[in-house]
């Protein structure tokens, strides 16, 4: 046990574990301050802080009680995930929260900021909470595929209902201090919040007898039947959800009178889901996202534009969804079309959306009303002078976005930031159009852009770290995840979904059907096969980018020029009788297809579900390496970002460059060239970058972000 933890002071003392946990002395009550920025995760050496802290703290006779708080606005983000699948440190976290909970003097957690899956255990091992009004609770362990591994599945039932409480770890969600304290799980501290809890440990200590206790009571066995109808009803409603039965389990041990047993059951289960490889998947994509943010050439001291007032240009489906976007955030929107009568669509679209919205009882009718009233419409382009940003969102032919840069260089100011939402497009050929190209950006949102949470922030040859930071922050403030790519034809989503598209084609003239092929994908995880995906878009959009560019996809070439466009014509790849909207493999369509194939000299093959997706995918993850070779993507796990939160790629699959690393990169490349010389096509040869990790038994997960 280290010394310092001796040490009593009135001033604040860095302490046990290297000075992650600092003691203060309050009178008798010792004050425990855990300070390991950011976020306070119980990292090992936080954990043995605490631990020889509170050893020492019981055995002083000076001391009568302790107070558990944190430095900085973050209470304890829980455990350190970082130590997830390492060998473990000692003292493991339900150990310490055991001897925390059976202390014979008082424990008080004061509770500043979030306390999140193990930080709330921690509390809930403590005798009395405190809340600040800023204080959120919660437990998120689930969207790791986890499940709170620290007692947070027996405590937290057996202290309020059980029914309530396995919704919030279902959930994940925290809820704030109001909630907690309505609910029972807190105790409100205004003020001076360390105080506050000195005051209560010094209460707690006076009136003597036995702690309470979170673990101290079995679940409300008068709520068992609530808890199960939630728990049958969430296990029902989330097919991804793979940890909610175990989750369900837990709770369900919590009926049970005997705590260690109940423990010991959540154990066992919180140890088998951090050896599940969907777990490691979706704790890989949490860090994912932090990396995103971390762009070279834009600092934490890059400045960003504010954003107040934005003009959208163009009020069809992208437009539409971008104003709405933007307008639930609360910016003011400049809605400009080419004429009233597109405006009044498109108008028209947005207010529909949101009635649909109050008839759910997802928007009041205030909420919408302060949303309408942030839409300004517009068929004069000359209104998008007042705006600080510009985004257009027109026809997607390279005329059209030129001329309309043009246009736009006399109405904005040289410093608004102007932005397409091109998919496809040069972002450097349409930022030539206008003077100052440094203030252009892509802004690629998806469909429905108010409800899709990527944006692809395209940076272009020219694009000044300033814009780029302006959009990160205008992306987070419309809560969006942003990835910034770089600029080539589809970026990054795109450019892999291209290869993709192309493999689906070829499996079609092979004789595989249409049904095993979107089967095998939609088996996969993914929620839609590429043909019925196909087909919602509109074959239509490929078939005129294939006439300008160039492109192989002779079924689809096929299905549009006999009028077959996908759903919205009753038929595409698949028939859609009557207005369905599941695809029907129709006789007519077969025919087509095999006589497709047989004009082509192609003899049908019988192809397995393995075989079917190593053509749909291994080409995808041979132009992601291409991208990632090209700099295009900062890191490889910006790709798996995109493709998990733009095209439904399985989180619980991690993305595709996490996915073909557990495939093994040496099989993805020998089965390419076997790919390559089948049909010829060179570009399915493993890229350099494949072919060199390959050669070496590398992966992709050991290459360095670009900084
Ligand atoms: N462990 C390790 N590192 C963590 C962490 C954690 N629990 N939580 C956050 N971090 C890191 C991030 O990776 C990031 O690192 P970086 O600066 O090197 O990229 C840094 O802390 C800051 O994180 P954010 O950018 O996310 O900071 P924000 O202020 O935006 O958000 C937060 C703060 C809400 C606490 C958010 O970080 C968060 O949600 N954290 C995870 C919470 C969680 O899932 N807790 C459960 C952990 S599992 C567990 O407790 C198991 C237990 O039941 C046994
Ligand atoms: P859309 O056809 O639904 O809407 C385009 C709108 O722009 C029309 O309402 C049209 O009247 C208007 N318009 C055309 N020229 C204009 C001008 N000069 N001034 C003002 N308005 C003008 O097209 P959609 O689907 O919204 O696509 C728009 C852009 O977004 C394209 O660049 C497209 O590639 C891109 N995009 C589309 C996605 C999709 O899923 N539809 C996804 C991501 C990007």
């Amino acid at each position: 046990m280290p010394d310092e933890t001796q040490t009593v002071t009135r001033e604040m003392t860095p302490a046990a574990g290297g000075g992650a946990v600092a003691i203060e002395d309050r009178g008798a009550i010792r004050v425990l301050v855990i300070d390991n920025p950011p976020v306070n995760a119980l990292a090992g050496r936080v954990r043995a802080g605490l631990q020889a802290a509170l050893r020492t703290a019981l055995a002083d006779p000076a001391v009568d009680g302790l107070v558990i708080a944190a430095a900085g606005r973050i209470f304890v983000a829980g455990a350190d995930i970082t130590e997830f699948g390492k060998p473990p440190l000692p003292p493991a976290l339900p150990d310490l929260l055991d001897e925390i909970e059976v202390a014979a003097k008082p424990v008080v957690a004061a509770i500043g900021g979030a306390a999140l899956g193990g930080g709330l255990e921690l509390a809930l091992a403590c005798h009395v909470r405190l809340v600040c009004p800023k204080a959120q609770l919660g437990l998120p362990e689930v969207k790791l595929g986890l499940l709170p591994g620290a007692g947070g599945t027996q405590r937290l039932p057996r202290l309020l209902d059980p029914a309530v409480t396995f919704g919030m770890i279902a959930s994940g969600k925290p809820v704030d201090a109001a909630r907690a304290c309505a609910l029972g799980l807190a105790e409100p501290a205004e003020g001076d919040l360390v105080g506050a809890a000195v005051a209560r440990a010094e209460a707690l200590a006076c009136v003597g007898g036995p702690l309470p206790s979170a673990g101290e009571r079995q679940a409300d066995p008068t709520r068992r039947e609530a808890f199960e109808t939630a728990a049958d009803k969430a296990i029902a409603a989330d097919r991804d959800a793979f940890n909610l039965p175990a989750i369900a389990d837990c709770v369900r041990a919590a009926f049970g009178d005997d705590l260690a047993a109940g423990l010991a059951v959540e154990r066992a289960a919180f140890l088998d889901l951090m050896n599940d490889p969907r777990s490691a998947a979706l704790r890989h994509l949490f860090f994912a996202e932090r990396e995103a943010g971390k762009v070279p050439g834009v600092g934490r001291d890059t400045a960003a534009r504010p954003i107040t007032h934005v003009a959208v240009i163009g009020a069809g489906t992208m437009g539409g969804g971008i104003a709405m976007a933007l307008v639930q955030a609360g910016l003011k929107v400049t809605l400009i079309e080419s004429g009233a009568d597109s405006l009044a669509r498109g108008t028209a679209r947005i207010h529909d959306l949101w009635a649909n919205s109050i008839r759910r009882g997802s928007l009041s009718e205030e909420q919408a009303e302060a949303r309408r009233a942030l839409i300004t419409g517009s068929i004069d382009l000359s209104d998008a002078a007042g705006a600080d940003l510009v985004i257009e969102a027109v026809f997607e032919e390279m005329s059209v976005k030129t001329e309309l840069f043009d246009r736009l260089d006399a109405i904005v100011p040289p410093d608004a930031i102007v932005a397409t939402n091109t998919s496809y497009l040069d972002i450097d050929r349409i930022a030539s159009a206008i003077s100052h190209p440094e203030r252009v950006i892509g802004l690629h949102f998806f469909s429905p852009a108010n409800v899709m949470r990527l944006l692809e922030i395209v940076r272009g040859a020219a694009t000044a770290p300033e814009a780029i930071a302006t959009a990160l922050a205008l992306a987070r403030r419309i809560g969006k995840l942003p990835v910034v790519v770089g600029n080539c034809p589809g970026f990054v989503g795109n450019r892999i979904l291209g290869p993709r598209g192309v493999a689906a084609e070829r499996l079609l003239l092979a004789g595989v059907a249409r049904e095993a092929i979107d089967t095998a994908v939609t088996d996969f995880g993914f929620r839609m096969g590429p043909l019925a995906m196909g087909d919602l878009a509109g074959l239509d959009i490929g078939y005129r980018n294939r006439r300008a560019y160039g492109g192989f996809a002779p079924i689809a070439d096929m299905m549009v020029e006999a009028g077959r466009l996908g759903q919205k014509t009753g038929a595409g790849y698949f028939a859609y009788p009557d207005g369905t909207r599941q695809g029907v493999a129709d006789d007519a369509g077969a025919a087509m297809i095999a006589g497709k194939a047989a004009e082509l000299g192609l003899a049908p093959h019988s192809l397995e579900t393995p075989d079917i997706l190593a053509r749909l995918f291994y080409p995808m993850i041979n132009e992601a390496a291409r991208i990632l070779d090209e700099g295009i993507a900062a890191g490889v796990s910006d790709i798996d970002l995109v493709w998990v939160n733009g095209y439904g790629w399985p989180a619980w699959r991690g993305g595709p460059m996490h996915w073909a690393d557990r495939e093994g990169l040496s099989k993805i490349a020998d089965k390419l060239g076997q790919f390559a010389e089948e049909s010829g096509d060179e570009r399915l040869r493993p890229s350099a970058l494949l072919a060199r990790l390959a050669a070496v038994g590398g992966r992709f997960a050991d290459l360095p972000r670009k900084s």
